[in-house]
């Protein structure tokens, strides 16, 4: 079993490079399969969840060169096979494969998507989506089957602006017949890029990050090369380890705005930070005040950031709160957080967080990826050795986490015991 061990309180300077984001690139790489030829995708993130991905477009007879950051994905001898249950219950992103089967060839058979367990995560607006956009589904024991004699534009307004929806939306609609609307759309900046891809591939999409996006169907969508945005979530977590750790750290290739709410929250407490145009500068010199975060849809204060922050906040003087809005079962890194020191009493969606308290090393789990984050930025604020288990978890979504703390002065590695 491989563990993270961990040797705390150490000021971390230099510079870490944000890599591609995952949430995006687990949604352009299925998309390339609404083509019929060669895409190019750049700065693909090296994390656990793209071997997935690769080995799932593989089973599907699907062309992939994968080279330092970028991925070639050919098209052309594309089969439509069900996918087995033990590839798509490894992410929650393996459901994107059902909208682009269903797009290109109107009949798709796959296994219930998997991804971390932090609440019920059902599927019911894709569902309702495929359904409008002209798809009859049948489920047998978790086995969606699903058939269309036409896929027709139509209007498919959201309950929730869920992110998989909107994504799957848009990447059914972009070959079906005439107009789609999506209203109550999720606004995420991976939805943007998505969108921007699948223009440039010949898709005829408006309105991606606004709450109401306009697709005209088209005929066919060709191969094109892409960039993918940076990590905002991986931007994000550096920041907070900056604000706790950093001596003049540099978190480099960010989009600000995409974390802003974020840097605002930071800035409020009382960190030093020094925002430029693709890059920010954080130090731990400020003392940390308490505050409040509640989790909404973006451009809301993220919930992929919550663990990371609640970590944070056990450092930060005095009462602080937060509230997660969007999954019910997100504090499972609370309990080892308070076996480390940390004095946090969770009630229903709410956590009340007393701090500072110090931090001491101890073994812990990471149930999930970003209470992984949480507890190994725990373990990097602690004053003495932490071991952290379950690190596959952690390695889903963080590109070379390790090499890229070492860099910057962090005791850290991987052992397999
Ligand atoms: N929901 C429904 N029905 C649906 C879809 C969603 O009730 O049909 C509910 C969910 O249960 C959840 C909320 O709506 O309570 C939001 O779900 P959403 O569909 O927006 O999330 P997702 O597409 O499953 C993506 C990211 C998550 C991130 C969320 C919210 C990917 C692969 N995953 O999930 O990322 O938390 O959006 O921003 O893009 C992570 O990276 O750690 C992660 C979990």
């Amino acid at each position: 079993m491989k563990v993270l061990k961990v040797t705390g309180n150490q000021k971390l300077t230099g510079s870490i490079r944000i890599s591609g984001a995952k949430n995006s690139s687990v949604a352009l790489i299925p998309a390339t399969l609404l083509t019929n030829g060669v895409t190019t995708l750049c700065n693909v993130p090296d994390i656990s969840d793209i071997d997935v991905l690769e080995k799932t477009l593989e089973y599907l007879n699907v062309s992939v060169k994968r080279a330092s950051g970028s991925l070639l994905i050919d098209t052309k001898n594309l089969e439509n096979k069900a996918i087995p249950e033990e590839l798509s219950n490894k992410l929650r992103a393996s459901y994107y494969f059902m909208a682009v089967l269903l797009a290109r060839f109107k009949h798709v058979e796959m296994y219930f998507p998997g991804g971390c367990q932090i609440g019920s995560r059902p599927i019911d607006q894709t569902l309702k989506a495929f359904k409008l956009l002209g798809a009859t589904i049948e489920e047998k024991d978790c086995l969606f089957v699903m058939d269309a004699k036409e896929l027709k534009g139509a209007k498919i307004d959201l309950d929730m602006p869920s992110v998989g929806a909107t994504i799957n939306s848009i990447m059914v609609s972009v070959l079906a017949k005439g107009k789609t609307k999506i209203t109550n759309a999720a606004k995420e900046p991976e939805i943007t890029d998505l969108a921007i891809m699948l223009n440039k591939m010949g898709a005829k999409i408006k309105g991606a990050g606004t709450s109401t996006i306009e697709i005209e169907g088209v005929e066919e969508l060709t191969g094109t090369n892409h960039d993918i945005i940076p990590d905002r979530i991986e931007a994000g977590t550096y920041t907070i380890i900056g604000a706790l750790l950093g001596d003049y750290l540099k978190v480099d290739n960010i989009v600000p705005e995409h974390i802003k709410a974020l840097t605002d929250k930071l800035e409020e407490m009382g960190a030093n930070i020094d925002i430029h145009s693709d890059y920010l500068i954080i130090d731990n010199q400020n003392k940390l005040i308490k505050t409040d975060i509640a989790t909404h849809e973006y451009p809301g204060f993220p919930t992929d950031l919550q663990q990371p922050f609640t970590t944070l906040l056990t450092q930060a003087s005095g009462e602080s709160h937060v509230e997660e809005n969007i999954y019910e079962n997100r504090f499972m890194n609370v309990l080892y957080l308070n076996k480390m020191g940390a004095n946090i009493h969770q009630e229903g969606k709410k956590l009340t967080i007393s701090g500072p308290t110090k931090l001491k090393g101890t073994k812990v789990e990471a149930t999930d990826l970003r209470a992984g984050a949480s507890l190994l930025i725990a373990a990097l604020v602690a004053d003495s050795n932490t071991e952290i288990k379950n690190i596959e978890h952690i390695l889903r979504g963080y590109e070379q986490i390790v090499e890229k703390l070492t860099n910057v002065g962090a005791k850290i590695e991987i052992k397999e015991i």
